[in-house]
């Protein structure tokens, strides 16, 4: 029976994720490049987008994954990639949390936060798409905070984050138990933050530590967030 609900409750939400993407992809123009999310949500989007190159708009994509630029070979969804294009028109993400009021975002439970973060800062306009579980009035309400980190000095790297206060837990392979390497080659140390204060001065201070690469905090990028809702897709500023 739970298993049930469950299911429902996952169809529910993937109903939201496709209806917020879909809506996202509607800016997308002839000519367009675009920087490709991660996740189950960005998979949408490419979908969608797919949807609308099979009907002739010409596009070209900057995956910000290997799993991303899998999926859109396999869609069809040409790529390209940065020594062809320095800054794209637009990029579309999903995000782990959005925060009401500012749109400041925690990503990076897909494993793609660096990648993402280059991808979004390159881009004019940078518009994240999700379903209403992902609003939160402060980040780190619920999602752990990623940080990719070096793996050379891993363990000193994981005490600076403890003695900083972020309980940073080691991301390991379901399965094998192996700690798990980014696209980049990096680790991730996901940290239980708890609501963050001043998501800014964290950013700031994650980034100027030694060992780490970046943090999963994005401060000040996304132009607008497209929210999947029971009442309909919103359009955050
Ligand atoms: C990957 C990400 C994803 O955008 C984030 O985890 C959201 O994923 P999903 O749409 O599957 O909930 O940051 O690094």
């Amino acid at each position: 029976m739970s298993s049930l609900l469950n299911a429902d409750a996952k169809a529910e939400q993937d109903r939201l994720k496709r209806a917020a993407a879909e809506a996202a992809v509607t800016l997308v123009e002839d000519g367009m490049v675009v920087g490709l999310g991660t996740g189950s949500t960005a998979a949408f989007a490419l979908e969608a987008l797919a949807a609308r190159i099979a009907k002739g708009l010409r596009v070209s994509g900057v995956p910000t994954s290997e799993a991303t630029a899998a999926l859109a070979r396999r869609l069809g969804v040409p790529l390209t990639d940065f020594a062809a294009h320095r800054r794209l028109d637009l990029a579309i993400d999903g995000a782990d949390e959005v925060e009401r009021g500012t749109l400041n975002l925690i990503k990076g439970l897909g494993g793609a936060l660096l990648y993402e973060k280059i991808v979004a800062a390159a881009s004019r306009r940078f518009v994240v798409i999700a379903d209403a579980t992902k609003l939160v009035d402060r980040l780190g309400e619920r999602a752990p905070l990623p940080v990719e980190i070096v793996p050379f000095g891993l363990e000193p790297t994981l005490d600076r984050l403890a003695d900083a206060g972020l309980a940073p837990l080691l991301r390991r392979i379901a399965g094998s138990g192996e700690p798990f390497r980014t696209d980049g080659g990096h680790a991730i140390a996901d940290c239980r933050t708890g609501p963050i204060a001043n998501p800014a001065a964290l950013d700031r201070q994650l980034r100027a530590m030694v060992g780490v690469v970046d943090s999963g905090l994005f401060i000040g990028m996304a132009a607008e967030a497209f929210v999947g809702t029971a009442q309909g897709v919103q359009c955050l500023t």
